[in-house]
């Protein structure tokens, strides 16, 4: 897929430090093997040494020299996260006696590596719940300047498909807010519209999706987008930003000249902003199963540093994509 070797290569040429909290498990192990062998990033792998040294003779795997493995209960940077982590939660009520057991943890470790500098961004989650992940990412990385909210996109491909870009488009938020205000809906546009542009390399055109278009319906959720529109336009006034419109008045040129004419987006739509989580979590899998599209992702946007979450159906080749999108998103953060 073209899209994905764009990404590769780039990753390759920037040689970012990715973490992988679920470093001495099967798939993650096998994932870092392929990156560290074809040069995509370079690798922390937190896990037990014996256990990684075990599975490398088992896998046959010839790569795994090149990372640096990190024992959670015993490796030198060890104090230095413990008081970097009492800095930043002390205010939150963390003790310093609480960090000593918290840094054991590999996925709170993946994020104060980050925080500290070792590492440019994390992929984790196969073996983990969203929750898990994101939790001590959000506390420890926390939001980028001037973003309020972590959510999260799908670069959906279409093979042979006219929507979007050739069947390129970024569907968001699918992976993280559940029921996001009007200013928080507003935020994920203008970051989807980036994702759209930096790591899908598309020129973005952004539908904020409802049941209702350019006021055909009436009702508080209706409210919500049209209010989430205004706001995302105040932010980023150079952006093509429209809504609030239907999903096939988004995508279909027809049917968008018939509802929403004056609009700049309609019908030709590539990023498609879902309302709610039920909507976008809902939407991205109807697509990626009936239409047979890629999903790629969630690429989390927002954090002040990436951190990725897998799927836990995930397999190898999608943690190495993975790894090498949030090896560009470190480029541009
Ligand atoms: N953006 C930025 N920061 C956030 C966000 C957010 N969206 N949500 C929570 N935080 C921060 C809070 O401000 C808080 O920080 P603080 O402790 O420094 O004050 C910290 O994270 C914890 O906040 P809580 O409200 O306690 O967060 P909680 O743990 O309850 O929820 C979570 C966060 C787990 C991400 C929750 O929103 C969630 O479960 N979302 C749904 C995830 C999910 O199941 N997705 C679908 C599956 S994914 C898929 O199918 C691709």
């Amino acid at each position: 897929m073209g899209i994905l070797q764009d990404i590769i290569g780039s990753a390759k040429q920037i040689q970012k430090t990715i973490v992988l909290p679920e470093g001495d498990t099967d798939r993650t192990l096998k994932a870092a093997d392929v990156v560290l062998n074809a040069g995509i990033a370079k690798i922390i792998l937190i896990g037990d040494p014996e256990v990684i040294k075990k599975k490398v003779k088992d896998f046959g795997l010839t790569g795994i020299h090149r990372a640096e493995i990190l024992n959670p209960i015993d490796h030198p940077k060890r104090e230095e996260l413990k008081k970097l982590l009492f800095e930043i939660r002390k205010g939150k009520g963390l003790t310093f006696e609480q960090t000593d057991e918290l840094v054991n943890q590999p996925l709170y470790l993946g994020p104060l590596l980050i925080k500290a500098g070792y590492a440019d961004g994390e992929v984790a989650g196969a073996e983990h719940a969203t929750g898990d992940v994101l939790r001590p990412a959000f506390q420890i990385v926390k939001t980028a300047p001037n973003s309020s909210v972590v959510s999260g996109a799908f670069i959906m491909i279409v093979e042979d498909s006219t929507y979007g870009d050739d069947g390129i488009m970024v569907f968001s938020d699918c992976a993280v807010n559940p029921n996001p205000t009007a200013k928080q809906l507003a935020e994920i546009a203008v970051a989807s519209a980036q994702t759209a542009k930096r790591i899908a390399k598309i020129e973005p055109k952004v539908a904020m999706l409802s049941f209702s278009t350019m006021g055909s319906g009436k009702h508080e959720d209706v409210d919500k987008v049209i209010e989430a529109t205004k706001l995302a336009k105040e932010m980023a006034p150079e952006l093509l930003i429209d809504g609030e419109i239907q999903a096939d008045a988004a995508i279909v040129e027809s049917v968008g000249r018939k509802k929403a004419p004056n609009s700049k987006v309609a019908g030709v739509a590539n990023v498609l902003v879902f309302p709610t989580l039920d909507a976008g979590n809902i939407g991205y899998k109807l697509v990626q199963r009936l239409a047979g599209a890629q999903a790629i992702g969630p690429v989390l946007q927002g954090m002040a540093a990436p951190i990725n979450d897998l799927s836990r159906g995930c397999s190898v080749d999608d943690i190495v994509n993975l790894i090498a999108i949030t090896a560009n998103q470190a480029q541009e953060a």
